[in-house]
């Protein structure tokens, strides 16, 4: 995430993720999964405001951050209550410090929900952050890691800004990993999202039918690493996900756009989270921007270009 202040205010751009890879290595006895997943942050951001408040009162405001851009399909809903977890986020760490200060929040959407992207993630993350410093809190890195993996799986991974991290556990303990080069990402978002909890419980029931019980996966045996044939880069045995059949029984949309990334030359594909976006690693911005106005104009999602380790 990137941070700057002006004046009383903090601004923050709070990046969206991509899983390279996501293997379930079984159910945990909190009904948590563990996992093995490569995850990489991407130049898709949500900026946040953060504007310091005399009394205790906490207030969000939402806007849609890709004003002007067509949302032919998708229609701009982000809750502005206690169900967003940028707010869930702000009452947690002034619960266990004890602040009286307040803050009001502003956030401009324009990570996709419901799509793997770490988007609700990356915004609380960037939240626990920035009120450290506007309410003075001075909270150690490992108090801030405590407080995020208490509001989801994915939060750790955004708190340290690594362009690129192995992260083990429920998803919540990481180690960062080294990216030698840019990757240039064609990434397609389906007109309909997927609810991270339903592919997990779909995940199990299909593992349960195949292998008699859900725990048996093996545990993930390689980092992955980039290969180079035909001038193709591609980050090799790493582009797997355990949640895509589940994925893409709940929603259609998902084989339908993986199907057309696997049909551009070139182009190593793969879905990202729980879904429903997928991403397509490319040779260069070139290659990358020709893949991406050619899925756009077929319509099947909206269509980004971008790059990694931001
Ligand atoms: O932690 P997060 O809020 O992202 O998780 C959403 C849901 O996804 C959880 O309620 C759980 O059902 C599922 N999940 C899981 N194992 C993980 C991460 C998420 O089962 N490691």
């Amino acid at each position: 995430m990137r941070i700057h202040r002006q004046g009383t205010c903090l601004n923050v751009l709070a990046p969206a993720k991509l899983n390279l890879s996501l293997q379930v290595l079984g159910e945990r006895p909190d009904g948590f999964h563990d996992l093995h997943t490569v995850m990489i942050s991407v130049g898709i951001f949500d900026s946040l405001s953060f504007r310091l408040l005399p009394e205790s009162d906490i207030h969000l405001s939402v806007s849609d951050g890709d004003l002007g851009h067509r949302h032919s399909q998708n229609s701009f809903e982000c809750p502005n209550d206690e169900r967003n977890l940028i707010t869930k986020a702000a009452r947690l760490i002034q619960s266990e410090t004890n602040c009286s200060k307040g803050v009001s929040i502003h956030l401009q959407k324009r990570i996709p929900s419901e799509a793997g992207m770490g988007g609700g993630s990356s915004d609380a993350a960037a939240t626990l952050v920035a009120l450290n410093q506007l309410w003075e809190l001075n909270l150690t890195r490992d108090r801030l890691h405590s407080l995020a993996a208490q509001l989801g799986s994915d939060l750790n991974f955004f708190l340290d800004s690594f362009p690129i991290a192995i992260c083990t556990g429920r998803g919540e303990k990481i180690e960062p990993a080294r990216l030698g080069r840019l990757v240039h990402f064609v990434i397609v978002k389906p007109r309909s999202g997927l609810a991270t909890g339903e592919v997990f419980r779909l995940w199990k029931r299909l593992a349960e039918n195949t292998r008699g019980n859900g725990n048996t996966q093996e545990a993930a045996d390689s980092e992955g690493r980039w290969t180079e044939s035909n001038s193709q880069v591609v980050w090799s045995s790493v582009i797997e996900n355990s949640l895509q059949p589940a994925a893409e029984t709940l929603n259609a949309d998902v084989k339908s756009v993986l199907l057309n990334l696997s049909h551009e030359s070139g182009v190593a594909s793969g879905m990202t989270g729980s879904g429903s976006a997928c991403f397509g690693i490319c040779r260069n911005a070139r290659h990358a921007r020709r893949v991406a106005a050619r899925l756009q104009s077929r319509g099947i999602g909206r269509v980004w270009v971008t790059t990694s380790g931001v």
